[in-house]
C-alpha cells in the first residue's frame, strides 16, 4: 500500500522536478603569481535544459547535451584536437558560494574543479563568433644550429612542481645537481617549464612575474655552476597553463630570452590552435627557430606539440633539436608503458645527432612507480636515444633513485654519439626485445617484461643484427656474463628489464 502511494507519488511530481535557475554569467577568477586568468559560463537554463558557452584560455566554446538535475549539472564540450573530435563531459553543483565545476581528467591523475561566482543573472547573448584562423605560407628551412649532438640531458620543473617553480627552486636545484652527482652524470640543463610569465611592459617584452624576480641574475646563477638555464613558452596567446604566451612578438621574445642568457626553449602548442589553422604548425615553429637563431645564442629548441602532423618528418627543417611524440607522460605504469613502448614503434629513422624523438620527461622518483619500473623507463628512454629530463625534486633524491638516474652505464646507451634510436626486435605475448647498434660495432639490448608475473626473455643475437659469439654486460647489474653463443635469456621481473651491452666477437 505505502509503496504503491510513493509510486504514484513520484509519477505525479516527475514533470515538477526542481532544476536551479543557473541563468547568467558566472566566473572564476584567478589571480596568482601577477597574472590574472578567467574561466567564465555564459548559462541559459530553460527548465532542466542549460545551453550557453564557456569562455577560457580554450577561447569561447558552445555547451552541448546541457543538463540540470536539481543542484547539479552537466554538459559536453566538443573540441577538434588536430582534425579529431574529442568529446569533455564535465560536471558541476550549485554550493552556497556559487558553483563548482569539474574538468574532465585523464584517468590517472586527480580531478580540477573550480569555484565561479555569479555576475549576473541575464540570459547570455549568442556566443561571439571565433577568430579567422591565420594560414601561414610554408617557410624556408632554418639551418642546423649546431647543437644536441647527443640527447639534451638535465632537469624541467614541470612533472613534480608544476605551478610551483620559483627562481630559489631552480638555484637550489641547480646546487643540488652539482652537489650530488647529477652534474657529473651528465644533466646540464635546468629547465623552467610554465608558470614564470607575467605581462608585456608598454614596449611589448615579456617580464617574468614575481616568482622570477631577476632572469638574467638566475641565468648568471645557474652558468656558474657550469650548467644552462631552460624556459618554455607558446606560440600562441596563452600558454598551457593560461600564462602569456609568444603569438605575435616571437622575435621578441627570442631577444629578450638571449638577452637574458636563456640556453634552452621548451615551445609548447597550446593555445596556438586558437589563431592559427594548424596545418601551418610547420611555420609557426619555424618563425621562432629562425627568431632563435637570429639572436646568435645558442639556444636548444624543444618542439612541444604532442606528436600530431608527423613532427617527425619536419621537426629538422624547422630546427627542432628534438620533439614531443606523445602527450603528456603521468607518473604511473601504463602512462609510461604505453608511451614508451607502444608509441615509439617506428620512429627511429627520424632520429639522430641534432633532432630527437622526445617521448617526454623522466618521473623516475615521483613516487608513482616501483624502482623495478623506473628502470624500465629509463632503461627504455636510454635505448630510445631520448633526452633525459629529470623530472623529480633533485634537491633530495635517494640513493636508489640516484642509482638508477645517474647510471653511467646506462645514460652511456643514451648518449652513445652514433644516435641511432632503438627498434623493437622481438615481442612474444608480454615480453619484448629492443636493441640499438653503438658506436665502435656493439649493441645495447633491453629485454622487457610487461607482464603481471616474472618470465624469461630471449634476445637472439640474429634479430640484434649479427651471428655467433657476443661478450655481454649486465648494466643495472655491473656484472660481466661472458661470450654467449646466439642468443642471450635471462628471467625478468614483473614490470622489468634485464638491459645488457653485448659485444659481437670477431
Ligand atoms: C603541456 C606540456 C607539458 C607541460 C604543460 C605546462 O601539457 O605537454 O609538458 O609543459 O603543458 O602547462
Amino acid at each position: 500500500m505505502k509503496r504503491t502511494l510513493v509510486a504514484a507519488l513520484c509519477i505525479f511530481l516527475a514533470p515538477l522536478a526542481y532544476a536551479a535557475d543557473l541563468t547568467g554569467h558566472w566566473m572564476a577568477k584567478f589571480e596568482a603569481d601577477g597574472t590574472v586568468r578567467e574561466t567564465s559560463l555564459f548559462l541559459k537554463a530553460d527548465g532542466n535544459l542549460l545551453t550557453g558557452y564557456m569562455s577560457s584560455n580554450q577561447g569561447d566554446e558552445a555547451i552541448q547535451d546541457g543538463k540540470i538535475t536539481g543542484n547539479t549539472f552537466s554538459f559536453v564540450i566538443v573540441r577538434d584536437r588536430f582534425g579529431e573530435e574529442r568529446k569533455s563531459e564535465f560536471t558541476g553543483k550549485v554550493t552556497d558560494q556559487g558553483i563548482t565545476l569539474e574538468f574532465p581528467h585523464p584517468s590517472n591523475r586527480p580531478g580540477r574543479h573550480i569555484l565561479l561566482k555569479r555576475i549576473s543573472t541575464e540570459a547570455p547573448g549568442p556566443m561571439p563568433a571565433p577568430p579567422t584562423k591565420i594560414s601561414l605560407p610554408a617557410a624556408a628551412p632554418v639551418p642546423y644550429n649546431g647543437l644536441a649532438k647527443t640527447p639534451p640531458m638535465g632537469w624541467n620543473s614541470w612533472n613534480k612542481f608544476a605551478n610551483k617553480v620559483t627562481d630559489a627552486l631552480i638555484r637550489q636545484t641547480a646546487d643540488a645537481m652539482v652537489r650530488n652527482g647529477m652534474k657529473d652524470a651528465g644533466y646540464i640543463y635546468v629547465n623552467i617549464d610554465d608558470t614564470w610569465q607575467g605581462s608585456r611592459d608598454a614596449q611589448g617584452n615579456i617580464q617574468a612575474n614575481s616568482k622570477f624576480p631577476d632572469m638574467k641574475a638566475l641565468a648568471d646563477y645557474v652558468h656558474s655552476k657550469g650548467l644552462k638555464l631552460g624556459i618554455y613558452s607558446s606560440p600562441g596567446p596563452k600558454t598551457c597553463a593560461g600564462y602569456e604566451g609568444s603569438f605575435q612578438h616571437e622575435q621578441q621574445d627570442a631577444k629578450t630570452y638571449a638577452a637574458w642568457g636563456i640556453d634552452y626553449l621548451k615551445y609548447d602548442w597550446c593555445s596556438a590552435s586558437q589563431v592559427y589553422d594548424y596545418h601551418s604548425m610547420p611555420a609557426v615553429y619555424a618563425k621562432m627557430g629562425a627568431a632563435l637563431a637570429a639572436t646568435g645564442r645558442p639556444i636548444v629548441y624543444s618542439l612541444c606539440q604532442y606528436g600530431v602532423l608527423k613532427v617527425e618528418q619536419w621537426g629538422t627543417s624547422v630546427d627542432g633539436n628534438l620533439w614531443r611524440t606523445t602527450g603528456d607522460i603521468s607518473d604511473n605504469w601504463k602512462s609510461m608503458s604505453h608511451i614508451g613502448f607502444d608509441l615509439q614503434l617506428n620512429l627511429s629513422a627520424y632520429s639522430g645527432p641534432g633532432h630527437w624523438n622526445d617521448p617526454d620527461m623522466l618521473e623516475v622518483g615521483n613516487g608513482g612507480m616501483t624502482n623495478t619500473e623506473y628502470r624500465t623507463h629509463m632503461s627504455l628512454w636510454s635505448l630510445l636515444a631520448a633526452p633525459l629530463l629529470a623530472g623529480n625534486d633533485l634537491r633530495s633524491v635517494p640513493p636508489d633513485i640516484m642509482h638508477i638516474l645517474a647510471n653511467k652505464e646506462v645514460i652511456a646507451v643514451d648518449q652513445d654519439p652514433l644516435g641511432k634510436q632503438a627498434k623493437r626486435i622481438a615481442k612474444e605475448g608480454d615480453t619484448e626485445v629492443w636493441a640499438r647498434p653503438l658506436q665502435g660495432g656493439a649493441y645495447a639490448v633491453g629485454l622487457f617484461n610487461r607482464g603481471a608475473s616474472s618470465a624469461k626473455v630471449t634476445a637472439r643475437w640474429s634479430d640484434v643484427g649479427f651471428t655467433g659469439k657476443g661478450t655481454v654486460r649486465d648494466l643495472w647489474a655491473a656484472a660481466d656474463r661472458g661470450s654467449v653463443s646466439d642468443q642471450f635469456s635471462a628471467p625478468v621481473l614483473s614490470h622489468g628489464v634485464v638491459l645488457i651491452r653485448v659485444e659481437p666477437q670477431k
